[in-house]
């Protein structure tokens, strides 16, 4: 803002237009958005009152606040940690640095995992779901809001991801149904575990060498890396959870994974090797290889 535009006394409308442009001169999409998303949360006010009061003036203070959020997202830090909530499944999941951001990609393995509840079990029978990496608790917490009798189990490495996925639960009312457990998945689990799940959902760290490099800004400097990186393929995580998962799983019980787009016929290959069967590719909205599932024992190995 120049010295002009600082000492003039700003109403909401003007400050929004001049947000949505500059956010717009400097490369940012979804600018209008972006700036209404920005001023409502600064304002603690819903997006549609910014035009119900568009002629309010801001005090000083609001607009010093508004400010120092404005500066954060110029540097690229998410909209969803400044503003610190985003939605998945249409539920509302509070996010902070150290937990990575849910992607609407990642429904269409929630999608799929309630298809498999409701063919599979009749109402009534306890089921039990592991959500391995359970970050925000997205997974998790979609799962139990929808599929009445599921009881969960939520693992993650990580201590910062747990708290807000607690947190994530409580917000949605269902803190009653979801164990949340900090775990390396990778190493040794509880015994009372092997053969316990009936399905087991992740949406592992998947990340390629090559792919976080030419990552946007907004993910490579603030999103976790931990949850992100595969190792130098991305395939670390799905090969080394492989003979884990096939002592969880139930006899018949389901998997289902989400995975990188070009790492279909790698983790076909593997998990088939590891003894799975049934296995089936899963394609997101734009046609993109997004979700694997397969059976433990399920009759076609
Ligand atoms: C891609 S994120 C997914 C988060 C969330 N489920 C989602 O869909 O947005 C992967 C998660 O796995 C966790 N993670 C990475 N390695 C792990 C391990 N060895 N054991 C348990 N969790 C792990 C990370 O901390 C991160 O929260």
């Amino acid at each position: 803002m120049s010295a002009v535009q600082k000492r003039q006394q700003w109403k909401l409308i003007g400050l929004l237009n001049w947000t949505a442009d500059y956010l717009d001169q400097k490369g940012f999409e979804n600018s209008r958005l972006e700036a209404e998303r920005l001023l409502a949360h600064s304002l603690h006010i819903q997006r549609i009152d910014l035009y119900v009061n568009f002629e309010r003036p801001l005090i000083p203070d609001e607009l010093a606040q508004f400010k120092s959020l404005l500066k954060r997202r110029l540097d690229h830090e998410p909209l969803q940690y400044i503003i610190g909530e985003t939605e998945f499944f249409s539920l509302p999941i509070k996010v902070a640095p150290g937990v990575l951001i849910p992607r609407p990609e990642t429904e269409v393995l929630v999608e799929n995992a309630l298809q498999i509840i409701k063919e599979n079990f009749s109402q009534g029978k306890e089921i039990n779901v592991l959500d391995v990496g359970t970050g925000s608790g997205n997974i998790a917490i979609a799962i139990a809001k929808n599929a009445v009798y599921a009881r969960l189990t939520a693992v993650d490495i990580s201590a910062d991801a747990l708290k807000i996925a607690r947190q994530n639960a409580e917000l949605n009312n269902v803190a009653d149904k979801i164990n949340f457990l900090q775990h390396d998945a990778l190493g040794d689990w509880p015994l009372h575990f092997t053969n316990y799940f009936d399905l087991i959902l992740s949406n592992p760290p998947y990340i390629s060498d090559a792919e976080f490099e030419n990552l946007p800004q907004e993910i490579r400097e603030f999103e976790p890396r931990q949850a992100l990186l595969g190792g130098k393929d991305g395939v670390d995580f799905y090969n080394n959870f492989c003979q884990i998962l096939l002592k969880l799983l139930c006899t018949e019980g389901n998997a289902l994974f989400e995975i990188g787009e070009t790492m279909r016929d790698v983790l076909l290959k593997n998990f088939l090797n590891c003894g799975f069967s049934n296995m089936e590719m899963i394609q997101d909205l734009s046609g993109k290889n997004r979700v694997l599932k397969m059976q433990k024992g399920g009759g076609n190995e």
